[in-house]
């Protein structure tokens, strides 16, 4: 007799996950956006790209004070502070922060690449000694991986980054251990594979599901640029079939990127998705249309853990098999505290899962 395929799930129990890639913002702005954040996931690995840029041990702990303000404490949400890269930052500084529970790991932006990084590494070759410290101390170098050469095609930037900078790189360190983050090419998927077990990457919901074409359906749609930009069709398969495949080297980081609407509906509109209010649920459907459920929780909630060498959440929750409609509009305040609309990746779409509330 043909076996019965069984039934997909209508209730699906995971350890509850957390986001090792998220920008939380500041001010009002932070407040209008971090409750998503914290709802959802025990922990968030939170990128330092403010302005000014969090390069000190000081203002590591101050910004994690305010990011536990804006949250309720009932959630049980802790953040994970990041230091931000520059060419004259000191090692002695990072590995203090280190020592006392401030960072736990650097952010490497290439000057110029994305938001808030013209005060990143110039030139990569003046980071080495930080490099020893952070292989000597076991604290992880998290990676925008891509180069900022104006000659270089930006769909090809993160291709060309693989090559001329993290090959090398990871040559001369060999036990120093990188993530590299928001990955957008079958290149990096591939390159991740074949590297030793210090490499991995995260991937964000909206690259598992839009390829370049969702940035110029019908006319320009900034809601669907990011940094790295999105890819061909093949990528976004590549990605698909990576983040679903159950390879621990591949985690959840949603590179949630809030910027007010008016930011990025403009003649140079700022590169980020704002993906957090639904962002477990996006995966889900992914996974699901992959034919992965079960394999969800690992990569939501396990080898994130696992590569940062952090208990597995003793919390669990549910998502259940119920259609809601993401908000066209969300709304909040800027960081100097006026009036804005966020558009939530997905807005006015229809999504097949709900995360239940945790208690
Ligand atoms: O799209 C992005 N937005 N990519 C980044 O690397 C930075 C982020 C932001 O901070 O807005
Ligand atoms: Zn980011």
């Amino acid at each position: 007799m043909a076996s019965v395929p069984a039934a997909a799930p209508d209730r699906l129990s995971l350890r509850r996950p957390d986001d090792w890639h998220v920008h939380l913002r500041d001010g009002a702005l932070l407040q209008a956006v971090a409750p998503a954040t914290a709802r959802v996931f025990a922990r968030a690995i939170v990128m330092p790209n403010l302005s000014p840029p969090v390069t000190t041990v000081e203002q590591g702990r101050a910004y994690r004070e305010r990011i536990l303000q804006a949250v309720p404490a009932s959630l049980g949400f802790t953040p994970l502070m990041t230091a931000y890269l520059t060419d004259t930052i000191d090692p002695a500084e990072i590995a203090r922060g280190h020592a006392e529970g401030v960072f736990t790991a650097c952010k490497l932006y290439p000057a110029h690449a994305t938001t808030n990084s013209a005060a990143g590494v110039s030139d990569i070759m003046r980071l080495e000694p930080v490099l020893d410290t952070l292989e000597r101390i076991g604290m992880p170098l998290l990676i925008h991986g891509e180069v900022t050469d104006a000659e270089i095609d930006i769909f090809d930037r993160e291709a060309v980054f693989l090559e001329r900078v993290l090959d090398p790189l990871l040559q001369r360190h060999p036990a120093l251990k990188v993530v590299l983050e928001h990955i957008t090419t079958s290149d990096s998927v591939q390159f991740v594979i074949e590297a030793g077990p210090n490499l991995a990457a995260t991937i964000t919901p909206h690259h598992l599901h839009i390829n370049r074409n969702a940035m110029f359906k019908g006319g320009l749609r900034p809601d669907f640029y990011c940094l790295p930009v999105a890819k061909r069709e093949l990528h976004r398969l590549a990605l698909r079939s990576a983040a679903t495949s159950g390879n621990p080297k591949f985690f959840l980081g949603t590179d949630s990127a809030p910027h007010p609407r008016h930011a990025k509906e403009s003649a140079c509109g700022c590169a980020g998705i704002y993906n957090a209010p639904f962002a477990l649920e996006s995966y889900a459907e992914v996974f699901e249309q992959e034919g992965a459920l079960d394999r969800l929780e690992g990569f939501a909630s396990l080898h994130g853990p696992a590569f940062y060498g952090l208990p597995v959440n003793r919390q669990r929750i549910t998502l259940v098999r119920e259609s809601q409609v993401v908000p066209p509009r969300l709304h909040g305040n800027d960081a100097a505290g006026s009036a804005v609309e966020l558009v939530p990746f997905h807005a006015g779409e229809r999504l097949g899962w709900r995360v239940e509330l945790l208690d």
